[in-house]
């Protein structure tokens, strides 16, 4: 068993989705070791997503991830990494396979429902920018 990070994004969670996104999340087997709703200003949503800070996206990328709440959540599965970017399909979702969290909610490239790590590495590191140890049981 290990782990994954996740979150549900501003516009997920601004259309009352996030019930029906951790519905799908937890019948695929996956489960919450911790969650919460939080709101990122632009600056930590930058942190967030250092990675990306050459892309073209990266501003509006910013701006969107702290224009409303959302809920992270690291959950615990075996193969949890990989079997969870298969849950929630391509980035684009209108490339997304049927079935998948990002085609049945995503509305474009960019306000994507949802986050998945892309490895065990980062999944870590994700985690805990947003939970303290004493809050991942
Ligand atoms: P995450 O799980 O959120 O990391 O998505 P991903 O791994 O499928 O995509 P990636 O890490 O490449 O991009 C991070 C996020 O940036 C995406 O989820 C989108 O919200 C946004 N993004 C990616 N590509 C584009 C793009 O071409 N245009 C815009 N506006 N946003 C993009
Ligand atoms: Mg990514």
């Amino acid at each position: 068993t290990n782990r994954t990070f996740t979150m549900i994004k501003p516009d997920a969670v601004a259309e009352g989705n996030t019930g029906a996104i951790i519905k799908m999340i937890e019948e695929a087997g996956f489960r919450i070791v911790a969650i919460k709703k939080v709101q990122l200003t632009s600056e930590r949503a930058g942190q967030f997503y250092a990675v990306h800070r050459e892309r073209p996206f990266y501003n509006d990328l910013c701006a969107y991830m702290s224009s409303g709440a959302i809920v992270p959540m690291i959950l615990e599965k075996e193969n949890a990494v990989a079997d969870f970017r298969t849950l929630i399909g391509a980035t684009n979702p209108a490339q997304a396979a049927e079935g998948t969290i990002r085609k049945l909610y995503a509305k474009s490239i960019e306000a994507n429902a949802i986050h998945g790590s892309d490895s065990d590495e980062n999944a870590k590191i994700e985690g805990d920018f947003f939970f303290a140890g004493v809050e991942q049981y």
